[in-house]
């Protein structure tokens, strides 16, 4: 049966929801509507971003699980900016699962997504819900990097490349309230459960019953003699990597089984200012003490408008060659792109039938996506 939305934006209250719902309302979507706790402060919302009066509200608490139900009953894609998602997100997933409804989110937190695996992925397949995790910038433009390397490696080689090396050569950008809130979510998990650390440290955390070889930790500075640049720890690489395991695993090791992959930041300077360059980034954590964004803060829209960000993916093949793949996008990277990368992706699930289970955006959506955020959302993919 149609459902009365293609796409409810849930969270569109906050700082990354908003921004969501202006997008949308400025592509002219239709059959969306805005959901969150607060009717009154939805309607502001709607009238700050300039959406139709008439676009519709829909109120949904994240304590309240019958409403989340509700909620996901109305939709063919619930797309979620309510997080700290370990917090406020289990119920909804558990909905969407329950009901065959896609769902979207801007995850980056790896317990809680392995958690959500263990006790809905069985449900979503046999229901039929396309549940996708980590739709912004971790890990979209990394996820499609790597996938759209190993095409060209299999075009051009026939066989994955073994190795690949994930390098972050510009990105500008702040960051928001909920980022930071997630990241100190995620660090207290921690603290009071032991095991998780171990799940956290680990690259397979999200290919349940699957490891694969020993993967670099990516958190030294080094210098690598391939880019001929001093690299320092890159504060996303610990979801990312998680995420292209995964889409390796959903893809029946696509990449290979022994495929080794890390991310670390270049950084600019040679000899021992390269090298003091990279020790002192890696000792910067911009998220430490009570000084970041509150929920609803983040950068402003001159921020976000010149912002952007250039990722290199570096393919080693056994025989010593070498395949590149480079990754832009305009605006910054956390709420700019994100933003419209997420949209663009709850807009594909509306447009698309799929299988259920709980996915990565790569191993989903993939080269459609990739089409999709070229054309619409700024992002440009070349192989070299
Ligand atoms: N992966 C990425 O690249 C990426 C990028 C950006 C953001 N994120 C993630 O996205 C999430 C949101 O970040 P943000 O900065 O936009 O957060 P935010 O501004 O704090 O917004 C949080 C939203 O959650 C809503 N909310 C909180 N408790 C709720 C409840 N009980 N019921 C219903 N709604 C509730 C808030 O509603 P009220 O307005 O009513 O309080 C608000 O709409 C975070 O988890 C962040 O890590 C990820």
């Amino acid at each position: 049966m149609a459902r009365d939305f293609d796409i409810i934006v849930y969270g569109a209250t906050g700082f990354t929801g908003r921004l969501v719902a202006e997008y949308l309302a400025g592509a002219g979507a239709t059959r969306w509507a805005m959901a969150g706790r607060s009717a009154d402060k939805l309607a502001a919302v709607r009238d700050a971003i300039g959406a139709p009066a008439d676009t519709p509200l829909v109120i949904a608490d994240a304590d309240d699980p019958a409403s989340l139900r509700a909620m996901a009953e109305r939709a063919t894609v619930v797309l979620t900016t309510v997080g700290p998602y370990q917090l406020y997100g289990s119920d909804l997933v558990a909905a969407c699962a329950a009901t065959g409804t896609a769902y979207a989110d801007l995850c980056g937190e790896p317990g809680w997504m392995r958690s959500m695996i263990d006790a809905h992925e069985a449900e979503a397949k046999r229901t039929g819900a396309r549940i996708v995790f980590s739709c912004g910038f971790d890990s979209i433009p990394f996820d499609l990097g790597v996938l759209t390397l190993q095409e060209a490696a299999i075009a051009r080689h026939g066989a994955p490349a073994p190795r690949v090396k994930g390098r972050v050569r510009q990105m500008k950008g702040g960051f928001s309230g909920g980022t930071a809130a997630s990241l100190k979510a995620t660090l207290a998990a921690a603290a009071r459960d032991p095991s998780l650390l171990r799940l956290l440290a680990s690259s397979f955390a999200l290919t349940p019953g699957f490891t694969g070889p020993h993967q670099p930790t990516g958190l030294i500075p080094e210098y690598d003699a391939h880019l001929n640049a001093w690299l320092a720890p890159f504060v996303m690489a610990p979801i990312n990597t998680k995420n292209v395991h995964r889409t390796n695993f959903l893809l029946d090791h696509r990449y290979g089984a022994d495929f080794v992959y890390d991310e670390m930041v270049v950084v600019p300077g040679l000899g021992d200012l390269g090298k003091a360059a990279a020790e002192a980034l890696a000792k910067i954590n911009p998220l430490k003490g009570d000084k970041g964004p509150k929920p609803g803060e983040g950068p402003s829209r001159a921020e976000r408008e010149s912002g952007h960000y250039d990722l290199l993916f570096a393919g080693l093949m056994p025989d010593g060659t070498r395949i590149d793949t480079v990754v832009t996008g305009d605006r910054d990277p956390g709420y700019g792109s994100t933003s419209k990368m997420i949209a663009e992706t709850a807009r594909l699930l509306a447009e698309t039938d799929g299988e259920g289970g709980i996915w990565t955006p790569g191993a989903l959506l993939g080269a459609r996506l990739r089409d999709r955020l070229r054309e619409r959302a700024g992002l440009t993919f070349e192989v070299g």
